[in-house]
């Protein structure tokens, strides 16, 4: 959806946006990306840009980028806890990474994981998490994994008032079920694939993420459903695409999954940048009367 002219601010058809009970909507600035601009963009054609943020320093970066919508995931167990899957990711820890994304876009639509354990009780359960993130947070909607198994929990928050971006093919907190990083819906399996992305729509789903799964699955998916598609490593068949911003950036530690296209190399900026500032303090060239108070 980014870019001029076909971005979702462009989007005209709802007016200027006014926020009857003032606050900051109500000062200008850019126009909020909305669901209903998801649903135009598959409409229109336009393809939908996310990533995945955990700070307000790469969120606001994000959003003057046109980058469409930021997701809090659960991956900041992997890139901000420093655990080796998503599964021991807390609600608690989540909650103050998605208030800094929050706070810091003034377009994109932030969207909060449900981290592992926050929903699988059921609907209720399901619904006391997703009312925590939008009340502590500022985010606007949230995000959970499975298809049919999650059908409840997704009609449960939507009507609550709350969207849901729903996650199917290879979700990361079924990693043990699912026998490891295994691509999802390849031969049969398309089936289920099919019957997943169908019940989240008929839950209520905004939008719903493939993750892993073979690009002509994710062209049936995509082809079936009214709602955008957004591909993690599903090909280029879907409505959006969605990285995790250190995979994307250089920073991932370990294997660089074969879906990923590296746009920069902040891992060898930054170690460059340390090893010249150390050099730097240990001869005496930093600092100097430049950088010191007279
Ligand atoms: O947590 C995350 O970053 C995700 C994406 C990989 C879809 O869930």
């Amino acid at each position: 959806m980014s870019g001029e002219p076909q971005t979702a601010a462009s989007d005209t058809s709802a007016g200027t946006e006014q926020n009857p009970y003032g606050g900051a909507a109500a000062s200008g600035g850019p126009k909020r990306v909305r669901t209903r601009h998801f649903q135009n963009a598959k409409r229109d054609g336009i393809k939908i840009t996310g990533l995945t943020s955990y700070d307000q320093l790469t969120a606001r970066i994000f959003d003057e980028a046109g980058i469409d919508f930021l997701l809090v995931g659960d991956s900041a167990g992997n890139n901000v806890f420093g655990y080796e899957t998503t599964l021991p990711v807390t609600v608690d820890e989540l909650i103050p990474l998605t208030r800094a994304v929050a706070g810091a876009v003034k377009r994109a639509f932030v969207v909060a994981d449900m981290p592992f354990g926050s929903y699988e009780n059921g609907p209720e359960d399901a619904l006391h998490t997703a009312v925590r993130f939008m009340k502590e947070t500022g985010a606007h909607a949230v995000k959970l994994e499975g298809g049919e198994r999650s059908q409840k929990q997704i009609r449960r928050i939507v009507g609550a008032g709350i969207p849901v971006m729903a996650h199917i093919g290879y979700t990361p907190q079924s990693e043990h079920g699912l026998g490891g990083h295994v691509i999802q819906g390849r031969g049969d399996e398309v089936k289920q694939l099919l019957a997943d992305a169908k019940a989240v729509q008929d839950a209520g789903a905004f939008a719903v993420v493939l993750e892993m799964v073979p690009a002509d699955a994710a062209r049936q998916v995509t082809e079936l459903l009214e709602i955008p598609t957004i591909s993690v490593g599903a090909g280029p068949h879907t409505d959006g695409q969605l990285l995790v911003w250190t995979d994307w950036a250089g920073l991932t530690i370990g294997r660089v999954p074969k879906f990923v296209k590296q746009y920069a190399d902040l891992s060898g900026i930054l170690s460059a940048a340390a090893k010249e500032w150390r050099t730097d303090v240990e001869s005496g060239v930093y600092p100097n009367s430049e950088h010191s108070y007279e």
